[in-house]
C-alpha cells in the first residue's frame, strides 16, 4: 500500500475549497488546515472551514492566518460566494472556534516536525508567502507547493485570477521559492464543472454532508451559469490543486518558467507562463497542470462526498 500524501490545505472558504477540504480528507493524510481572507473575511472563511470539517466529523485543527494581503488592500469575491463566503445552504453552527490565530507557525512548526509536508495554498498566497519569509529553510524541508490560482486568462480581469490578483505580492514570493511548484490555474479548473447531472448525484446521497454541499454548489454555479457563455455549472477550482497530487494520472501537466506581473496597469497578477518552444527553454520554476479528465475527476468527489455522509 502506497502511503497517502502529507498535506496542509490553507484555504478561504468559498465553495470549492470546502469541496477541495473533502476530498483532501478522503485521499491525502491532511494534517491541518489554515485560513486566510479571500472569499470572504479572515472570520468568515474561518468559521467556515471549521463548518466543513465538522460537516465530515474531524476534529482536525484550523488555524487562522493573515486577515489582509501583503501590500495590496484587501477585496472580497462577495459577488461569488455571497457575503459569508459559503451562502447558499443552512449550515450548522461550527463546533469551535479557531484553535489558534497563528497559522503561519502552525505551517512553519508541522513542516519542521514532519518530512515531505506538501502545501495547498487554494485561496490568496498571503499564509505561504509570510512562512516562506519567516523560515527560510521550509523551501527545502516541504514536499512542494500545489496551489489553484493563475492560468493563460483571467477571472477578476482578463488577465488575472482571483487567489494571485487578490495578493500579488505574495504569490511571487512563492513563485520564487525555488521548491517544487504546481499551478492548477484557470485552464484546468474551468473544465471541472458542477453541471446539472453531477450536482444530482450529489443530492441523490443521503445524508447532511451531501445535501449542504449540493446546495452550495447550486448557488454558486448560479453566477457562473449567468455569466459565461458554455457553462453548465461552477467550475470546481479548488479540488485541482489536492487532485493533481493525489491522482496525477487524471492531469496532463507540463513544466515552465512562470513569473507574476506585479506592475502591469492591465495585467497586475497575471502569471506570465513561457510557452516558447525553445530548443533551451527558460528554466522551469513551475509545473503546469492544463488539463483534467473531468469525468473521473468529479467521481472521486462523489466518492470522497459519499465516503463522508
Ligand atoms: C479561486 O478564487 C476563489 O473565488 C475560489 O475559491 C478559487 O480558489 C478561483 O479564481
Ligand atoms: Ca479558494
Amino acid at each position: 500500500m502506497t502511503s497517502k500524501i502529507k498535506m496542509i490545505v490553507d484555504c478561504d472558504p468559498g465553495h470549492d475549497d470546502a469541496m477541495a477540504i473533502v476530498v483532501a480528507a478522503r485521499h491525502a493524510d491532511l494534517l491541518g488546515v489554515t485560513t486566510v481572507a479571500g472569499n470572504a473575511p479572515l472570520s468568515s472563511t474561518t468559521r467556515n472551514a471549521r463548518i466543513v470539517l465538522d460537516l465530515i466529523g474531524s476534529e482536525l485543527p484550523v488555524h487562522s492566518g493573515a486577515n489582509r494581503p501583503l501590500v495590496a488592500p484587501p477585496h472580497d469575491a462577495s459577488h461569488v460566494h455571497g457575503k459569508s463566503g459559503l451562502d447558499g445552504a443552512d449550515l450548522p453552527e461550527p463546533s469551535r472556534g479557531p484553535d489558534s490565530e497563528n497559522a503561519v507557525e502552525f505551517i512553519i512548526e508541522t513542516c519542521r516536525a514532519t518530512e515531505g509536508v506538501w502545501l495547498v495554498p487554494i485561496g490568496p498566497l498571503t499564509n505561504i508567502a509570510l512562512a516562506l519569509r519567516a523560515a527560510p529553510d521550509l523551501g527545502s524541508r516541504i514536499a512542494g507547493i500545489s496551489l489553484m490560482g493563475g492560468g493563460t486568462f483571467g477571472n477578476v480581469s482578463a488577465a488575472a485570477e482571483f487567489n494571485l490578483w487578490a495578493d500579488p505580492e505574495a504569490a511571487d514570493i512563492v513563485f520564487r521559492y525555488g521548491g517544487k511548484l504546481m499551478m492548477s490555474g484557470l485552464d484546468v479548473t474551468h473544465q471541472l464543472q458542477s453541471t446539472p447531472e453531477r450536482l444530482a448525484a450529489i443530492r441523490a446521497i443521503p445524508g447532511q454532508l451531501p445535501n449542504v454541499l449540493a446546495d452550495l454548489l447550486a448557488f454558486y454555479s448560479k453566477s457562473y451559469i449567468n455569466h459565461h457563455l458554455n457553462m453548465t455549472g461552477a467550475a470546481v477550482h479548488d479540488p485541482c490543486a489536492v487532485l493533481s497530487l493525489t491522482h496525477p494520472q487524471l492531469f496532463t501537466i507540463s513544466p515552465h518558467r512562470v513569473d507574476i506581473e506585479l506592475r502591469g496597469e492591465h495585467t497586475r497578477g497575471m502569471t506570465m507562463i513561457d510557452r516558447r518552444q525553445y530548443k533551451t527553454p527558460t528554466a522551469p520554476n513551475c509545473e503546469v497542470v492544463w488539463n483534467v479528465d473531468a469525468s473521473p475527476a468529479f467521481d472521486v468527489l462523489i466518492e470522497a462526498i459519499s465516503h463522508f455522509a
